[in-house]
Formats: C-alpha cells, structure tokens, sequence
C-alpha cells in the first residue's frame, strides 16, 4: 500500500502528515509506504517549514529530512490512496487526471468527519498554535485513515 500526502507547498501540511502516518504505521507494525507532494512547485527542493519541523519534533516525529516536491501525473498512478488536505487539493488533484484518482482519492478530514468536506487550514500565514492545531488534526484524521484502510 502507498500513501501519499498532498497540499499545497509541501512544506506545512502534507510532510507533517507523512510523518505522523509514519509513525502510525510503525506503531501498527505495518510496511506500507508513506510520500508527500505540493500541488504546486515553488517551494521546490526546501525543507519543510521550521514551524512544521518543531511541531513534529514536540512529538518524536523527525522530518527535517523530507524536501519538498511538486505532485507528478505519475504519482496518481503509482499511489493507492491519495490524501488531500483541503477541498482546492482535492480539485486541483482531480483535475490533474480524473480517471487515475476517482477511486483512490481522500479529503483527509472525512476520515474523521464523513461527507463533511471539512479542511486541515492552511497555517502558513499562521502562528506556531496553529501549526500544533494542524498536527493535532493530522494525528487524529491519520489515525482514522488508518482504521478504516486496514478493515
Ligand atoms: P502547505 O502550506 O500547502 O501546507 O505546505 C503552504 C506553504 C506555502 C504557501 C502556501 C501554503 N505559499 O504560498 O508559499
């Protein structure tokens, strides 16, 4: 099974949601794997942003590693599950390649709260509670992602 995070940069949202469900994953002692990627590219090659890297790190979460990249035609063949973290990610993913992702492609927030439509915000403009807000919604939708997938 292959995961992957989206969002906008790839900097914010979808690499602490890689993070947390990697975590996740290792917690549940599965081998699935776990990728992000921005729907666009201007942020192309950095680090996440140092607000999402603390924020990961109050968790024992490490993703300074993780460099942001731009979502490719090629990723929404490869992947099993496609996670949108709000509602313009979802359209622009969709758009992308409708027929690839109309049966694999998630609102994150639905996992928690069906047919809701709900977004993860965007925190980039934001303080560093919002970005433990972000995480904290990631944390629970990640981990309801995950209940429901291995059913
Ligand atoms: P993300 O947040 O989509 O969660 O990575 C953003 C990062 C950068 C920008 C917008 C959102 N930006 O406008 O550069």
């Amino acid at each position: 099974m292959k995961i992957l995070m989206v969002c906008l940069g790839n900097i914010c949202r979808s690499p602490l949601a890689e993070g947390i469900t990697r975590q996740l994953l290792a917690d549940r002692k599965l081998s699935w794997q776990v990728d992000s990627a921005g729907t666009a590219g201007w942020h192309e090659g950095a680090s996440p942003d140092s607000r999402s890297i603390d924020v990961a790190r109050n968790h024992q979460i490490d993703i300074s590693h993780l460099k942001a990249r731009r979502l490719t035609y090629l990723d929404l063949q490869e992947s099993d599950l496609i996670i949108a973290m709000d509602s313009q990610n979802y359209q622009d993913i969709r758009r992308l390649d409708p027929k690839a992702t109309q049966d694999k492609l998630y609102l994150i927030m639905n996992f928690l709260y069906p047919d809701q439509n709900r977004a993860v915000p965007d925190p980039y403009y934001g303080t560093s509670s919002d970005f433990e807000e972000v995480c904290q919604m990631l944390f629970d939708a990640c981990n309801a992602m995950l209940d429901q997938m291995v059913k």
